[in-house]
């Protein structure tokens, strides 16, 4: 198995689309969508398109996870680290994810409601539930350094026919 991939960025939203890009490309390894070519003349090279299911879930659990750390474990004020080692595999992608601001206790976010409907749905506090809906687990080990893992399985329907 390869070695996996490692980066460290500033722990501040600034930095999150590095952070960002990195790990859509990493899930693309996973899911095999289609990168964009950037010898067509016609695509934006620099556009960040992620289409795959298995990408836009990744990715977008990732942001929540990273907001948070920038905004509440470092409280927007930075000074520390956001460290990732992803380990792609042929049908997972797991993302390690380490920090050293504030810890805290994941065990205290409220769950939502089982009978939510739109009007019932709250304007904030829904990242968490985010993340955990889009990945297959999700847990977090107060620190310092915290840790956050996230995984998720490419469902075999979504394997692209025709990988190498
Ligand atoms: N990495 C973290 N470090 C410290 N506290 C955190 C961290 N992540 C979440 N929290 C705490 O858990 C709460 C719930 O997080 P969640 O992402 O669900 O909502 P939010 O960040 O408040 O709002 P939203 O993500 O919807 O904009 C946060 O308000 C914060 O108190
Ligand atoms: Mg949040």
């Amino acid at each position: 198995m390869a070695p996996p991939i490692r980066l460290s960025v500033p722990g501040t939203l600034l930095y999150r689309p590095i952070a960002v890009r990195t790990v859509a490309e990493a899930a693309r390894l996973v899911s095999c969508s289609p990168t964009n070519d950037i010898k067509d003349p016609t695509i934006d090279p620099l556009v960040h398109d992620v289409r795959h299911p298995f990408d836009t879930a990744v990715v977008s659990a990732f942001m929540e996870i990273f907001n948070n750390i920038a905004i509440h474990a470092y409280q927007r004020r930075g000074g520390g680290t956001i460290e990732l080692t992803i380990t792609p595999t042929s049908d997972s992608l797991l993302i390690e994810v380490k920090d050293s601001g504030r810890p805290f206790d994941l065990g205290n976010v409220v769950p939502l409601p089982a009978d939510l409907d739109e009007e019932s749905l709250p304007e904030g506090g829904m990242g968490i539930h985010i993340a955990k809906t889009m990945l297959d687990d999700m847990t977090y080990t107060p620190g310092p350094p915290n840790l956050w893992r996230l995984y998720k399985r490419l469902p075999a329907a979504q394997v692209a026919v025709g990988r190498s």
